[in-house]
């Protein structure tokens, strides 16, 4: 089947994405519209806030990335959508609109699993990961290992036992009194710590355990217990946030080496919100230069949510469906 234009579709959480990727790599448009502003006043998103806004969103900015990339909507050659994880509103905004526009315009639809349409973030615009590889996803709501030995060959090796990485980041910001999304505002108040070393130490836990899995609740607990039990001066907050960072990455690049070794891989590709994360880049990007092990990071307005991912991911993941059929999966996780 002839597959070069895909429209791809992404409303798992707070972001209406919709991009058109041609032969799988090249973006001709991603434009995504963020209804962050309403949540931010709540510290999070709140779903049917979130949901409201992508069904007045999600035509214009259709039209946006047709216009953006020069080719008419119903001249694609195939439709895609992130069908799950996520939040049911918002998810059912986007999935029923892809099957609209694949019975409308008479084109196939695509199914795609929204974790994995950041891991495929990397095949977007630069050299593509070469087989096998293993996949860390960092996002707002998962953190997982994922073994891949093609395109359709994925085996899951652990994910977080609590708090997902993104999530401890957002929820440190919190305690730190820091803006949403808390991500870039925590790296932002860690680079502002110059000094090498930290005298505040906090733990990395599971650094050494014999799987793949995570937990980072409790590196979370131990910043709010330094901030509020403590009361630690917002002064030290900079060395904190420097601390934190460091404890999670540490953590994640160990994990995620340790799988590379066990499986010989040839490349480690990192997705998800957090891989945007500059000192996780560069951490990560070192370690694989030591090992002789290929690094994939995604352009970073292409690690967080975009459509421009799904349609990739389409591409090479080719999981046709039966639009009459294709359900909205909020907890859609790795089969
Ligand atoms: O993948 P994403 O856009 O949405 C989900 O699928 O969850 O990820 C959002 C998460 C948020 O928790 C945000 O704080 C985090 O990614 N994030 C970052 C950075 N930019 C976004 N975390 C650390 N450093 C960043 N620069
Ligand atoms: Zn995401």
């Amino acid at each position: 089947m002839k597959l070069m234009i895909i429209l791809g579709i992404e409303t798992t959480c707070d972001e209406t994405g919709v991009g058109i990727v041609k032969d799988g790599t090249k973006v001709l448009a991603s434009i995504v519209a963020s209804s962050v502003v309403i949540h931010q006043r709540y510290g999070g998103v709140v779903p049917e806030a979130a949901a409201r806004e992508q069904v007045r969103l999600i035509i214009p900015v259709t039209r946006e990335a047709c216009h953006v990339s020069g080719i008419k909507c119903q001249d694609v050659d195939a439709v895609a959508v992130a069908f799950g994880p996520g939040l049911l509103g918002s998810l059912l905004v986007g999935v029923e609109t892809a099957k609209a526009m694949a019975i409308v315009w008479g084109k196939p639809l695509v199914a795609v699993n929204h974790l994995m349409g950041h891991v495929y973030a990397n095949w977007l615009e630069t050299p593509n990961p070469k087989f096998p590889l293993v996949a860390l996803i960092v996002s707002g709501g998962h953190t997982d290992l994922i073994l891949m030995n093609d395109h359709r060959k994925s085996k899951w090796l652990g994910g977080t036992r609590d708090d997902a990485a993104g999530e401890a980041f957002d929820k440190v910001a919190r305690v730190l009194g820091l803006g949403y999304p808390g991500g870039p505002e925590v790296e932002k108040l860690a680079t502002s710590y110059q000094r090498p070393e930290t005298s505040i130490k906090l733990p990395r836990p599971m650094i050494g355990s014999d799987d793949f899995d995570f937990s980072f609740a409790g590196l979370k607990t131990a910043v709010a217990n330094l901030v509020t039990r403590n009361q630690r001066l917002e002064s030290s907050y900079p060395e904190i946030a420097c601390e934190f960072q460091k404890a999670m990455i540490d953590v994640l690049v160990a994990k995620t080496l340790r799988a590379a070794k066990k499986f010989g891989v040839r490349s480690i590709v990192v997705g998800g919100g957090v891989a945007a994360n500059s000192e996780l880049r560069r951490q990560m990007s070192d370690v694989g230069q030591r090992y002789d092990i290929g690094v994939f990071f995604p352009p970073k307005k292409l690690s967080i949510d975009n459509g421009a991912m799904i349609a990739t991911a389409a591409y090479w993941q080719r999981n046709f469906v039966d639009p009459l059929k294709l359900q909205a999966d909020p907890g859609l996780y790795f089969v």
